[in-house]
């Protein structure tokens, strides 16, 4: 069995992708918070829904997906039962080194999941404490696999992985809202222009993936000497595209 502790935004978004992607929702439990949103959500998912962190007691790994304000008064209630207990948290707060100190008998990791982890398609950085075995990793692995990739980086870069990967599908929506918004302007209607924009980002991303081709290789296959797509490049130039992505960044960063 395999325990989350919140459930809210990405807590059940990476329960969801599990489920949805074959994970046998009677061997996850979950303790929610005080409102109603897990109970809707086990509702849907068939989830086992417990009222306290005690009732984790056999439960393991435990998936940590409270806000900063809650993770104190949690770390404290899990202590009693976490001795040898490999504990992941999402909470932005929760470093590698504050998860040590207040559990200090357990193997912890600090993650940074992505909100695609709930089609199956996430991006999640992962540090691990050194207490974690080859064979307790492949354990996490096994599980998150189900939500998409889990990348292990140094602490160092979980912050910054997690902006490029887990602020990004903002930023990604507003480009494929203004994408089809100049669609709709030359003549689209709304739905072919949403269905046009959405089905070339997934194409692309799945072409960048799949090719032996850097994204920038790919752009020169496209762009045709005098054509309308270098044009299209030159205006995105001439209007700050790619400083205004690094600016975004910068700005998610806190810079
Ligand atoms: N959203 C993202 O894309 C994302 C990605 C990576 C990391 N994170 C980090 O993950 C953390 C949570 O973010 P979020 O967006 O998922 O927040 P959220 O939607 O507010 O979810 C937090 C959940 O924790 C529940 N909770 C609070 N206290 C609890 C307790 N004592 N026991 C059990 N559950 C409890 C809340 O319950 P109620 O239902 O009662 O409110 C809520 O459902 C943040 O630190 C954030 O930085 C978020």
């Amino acid at each position: 069995m395999i325990g989350f502790i919140g459930a809210g935004s990405i807590g059940g978004a990476v329960i969801t992708g599990l489920i949805k992607n074959g994970y046998d929702a009677k061997e996850i439990v979950v303790k929610g918070g005080k409102s109603n949103r897990t109970k809707a959500l086990q509702e849907h998912l068939g989830f086992k829904l417990v009222q306290k962190i005690k009732q984790l007691e056999d439960v393991n790994p435990i998936f940590i997906g409270v806000g900063a304000n809650a993770l104190d008064s949690v770390l404290l209630e899990l202590k009693s039962i976490s001795k040898d207990k490999l504990i992941i948290a999402f909470t932005g707060n929760a470093t590698v080194a504050k998860l040590r100190q207040s559990l200090p008998d357990a193997k912890v990791a600090h993650a940074i999941p992505n909100t695609p982890v709930k089609v199956g398609a996430g991006f999640t950085g992962i540090t691990y404490s050194e207490k974690f075995t080859e064979q307790e990793k492949k354990q996490v692995i096994s599980i998150m696999g189900y939500t998409g990739q889990l990348v292990e980086v140094p602490e160092t870069q979980l912050g910054i992985l997690g902006t490029v990967a887990g602020c990004s599908p903002a930023f990604l929506d507003l480009f494929i809202e203004a994408l089809s918004d100049a669609g709709v302007k030359h003549g689209l209607n709304r739905k072919l222009a949403y269905d046009a924009a959405i089905g070339m980002a997934l194409g692309s991303s799945k072409l960048a993936l799949q090719s032996d081709l850097n994204p920038s290789a790919l752009k020169d296959e496209v762009t045709s000497p005098g054509g309308s797509t270098i044009k299209g490049v030159a205006a995105l130039e001439e209007y700050g595209f790619r400083n205004a992505v690094i600016k975004a960044v910068d700005a998610a960063e806190g810079e």
